[in-house]
């Protein structure tokens, strides 16, 4: 008879929001901090505004975790507060607008960048938070 160890499995732990919130303070510059299939969990801080721009190829979902987000598109505008969702349907021009810092939780694609079409000085390179 053998005796063997046991495979002891790696600890799972959950992710804390307000604990990942806690290490960055750069504002428009998501971190991912989970992987879900082909799509990334990120979370990032905003204050101001962003840029207009379309995602051509995805829709992009965006949940309120503290503050108040507007969201702009060209035919009205969305406020979110924190526990509410919106999706930005694919091909749809949008501009984040937050007037008090504000938390969100964003999930979308991989590989997708945060000013979409538009591109320039504020495309954030994405950073890991583990
Ligand atoms: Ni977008």
């Amino acid at each position: 008879m053998t005796l063997g160890t046991p495979a002891v499995p790696a600890a799972a732990s959950s992710i804390n929001l307000a604990e990942r919130l806690s290490r960055f303070s750069e504002l428009w510059m998501p971190k991912k901090i989970a992987d879900l299939n082909d799509y990334e969990v990120k979370i990032t801080k905003l204050k101001g505004e962003f840029i207009w721009h379309t995602h051509e190829d995805t829709d992009e979902l965006f949940i309120v975790i503290s503050g108040l987000l507007t969201i702009q598109l060209r035919d009205g505008d969305v406020t979110l507060a924190p526990g509410e969702l919106y999706v930005v349907p694919r091909g749809v021009e949008h501009c984040p607008r937050a007037d008090e810092e504000t938390a969100i939780l964003l999930l979308e694609p991989a590989g997708v960048a945060n000013t979409g079409d538009a591109g320039g000085e504020r495309t954030a390179v994405l950073e890991t938070l583990r």
